[in-house]
């Protein structure tokens, strides 16, 4: 039947997939991407990242975000912006941090203010009502549940997180404001963070809409408390997605492996399935072809579930089994 068809006979708003711009020239790829019966959402993996969209001061550029964004219109699908303000893949004239806290802050709020308007309402005009959500801030925790160091925490404190919220929502206020993280799959320290940011945001009248759980995890490691963490998360009053789920292993494949993973898929979904909140579940993009695991991994790969040359893996059928 299809991801995407299963995971909205039980409910779901969307079963969806990340891509890039270099992979849709691969025609066999964009066909399945672009099979709503697969995936009803896409997220682009790098072209809406700040050093894509504004990689000197002040300069914008859309041209390949747009690319993606226009594929997701074309195709009936909804778009996950992903993201504005995170530590990484920075242009280097943000990241030298040679800015005052004054400055930092109209950087950001110009940055998010300019990225999130530019989107606004351009995904599945075609629908009834424009859902789409964005990753406003990605990754702001270590592992122990205390904020990261980037250049925004170390010039603002834990300010600009209100400051990206704040300023996306002025730009847009159709869309889903997220917060989204790695390793904050089961209950710990670092989802016990984000429950505490969330429920202080919410205190102080910051507009946030929802929690994204990237879901980055390893076959044969996958934490048994999903469905416990995603019910604190709603239990705040936020909607919850898995945006980024891949589960990677140790090369070579084996079958016993891609049993394991198998079964991995299915309970990350099964767990997902079981809170209403959890509304949708993106994979970060759907073939080994294009997984970003074994160019940072090393030894690791084989994570998604559609293997490199498109044929459809265990891991499919494990979805499929977990709604
Ligand atoms: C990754 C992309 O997939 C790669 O192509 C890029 O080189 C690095 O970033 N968490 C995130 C994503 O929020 O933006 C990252 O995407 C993967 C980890």
């Amino acid at each position: 039947a299809g991801l995407n068809t299963v995971a909205k006979s039980k409910g779901k708003l969307y079963f969806g997939s990340a891509t890039d711009n270099g992979e849709i020239t691969d025609a066999p790829y964009k066909a399945i991407l672009s099979d709503t019966k697969e995936f009803g959402q896409i997220t682009p993996g790098n072209s809406m990242k700040w050093d894509a969209t504004e990689p000197q001061r002040g300069t914008f550029t859309f041209t390949n975000g747009d690319v993606i964004a226009n594929l997701a219109a074309a195709n009936g699908q909804l778009l996950r912006g992903h993201t504005c303000v995170w530590h990484s893949q920075l242009p280097s004239w943000v990241s030298a941090g040679n800015f005052s806290a004054t400055e930092l802050t109209s950087i950001i709020e110009t940055h998010c203010g300019t990225v999130v308007g530019h989107y606004k309402g351009k995904a599945c005009k075609w629908r009834l009502y424009s859902y789409h959500a964005w990753d406003v801030v990605n990754e702001a925790f270590n592992e122990d549940g205390t904020f990261r160091s980037s250049v925004f925490y170390t010039t603002l404190g834990q300010d600009y997180i209100a400051t990206a919220f704040r300023a996306a929502r002025a730009a847009d206020p159709d869309t889903k404001l997220y917060i989204n993280d790695y390793n904050i799959d089961g209950l710990g320290a670092k989802s016990t963070a984000v429950v505490n940011l969330v429920k202080q945001l919410k205190q102080d009248g910051v507009p946030i809409d929802g929690i994204g759980i990237q879901g980055h995890l390893i076959v044969g490691t996958v934490p048994s408390t999903i469905q416990a963490n995603i019910e604190q998360f709603a239990a705040l009053g936020v909607e919850v997605a898995i945006t980024e789920l891949d589960i990677r292993l140790t090369l070579p494949v084996t079958p016993e492996k891609l049993a394991q993973q198998k079964t991995d898929y299915l309970n990350v979904i099964k767990a997902c399935n079981a809170v209403p909140k959890c509304i949708g579940v993106t994979i970060w993009d759907y073939t080994d072809k294009y997984s970003w695991v074994p160019s940072v991994f090393t030894g690791q790969g084989a994570a998604l579930p559609w293997d490199e040359n498109l044929i459809k893996k265990p891991a499919y059928d494990g979805i499929v089994d977990g709604f």
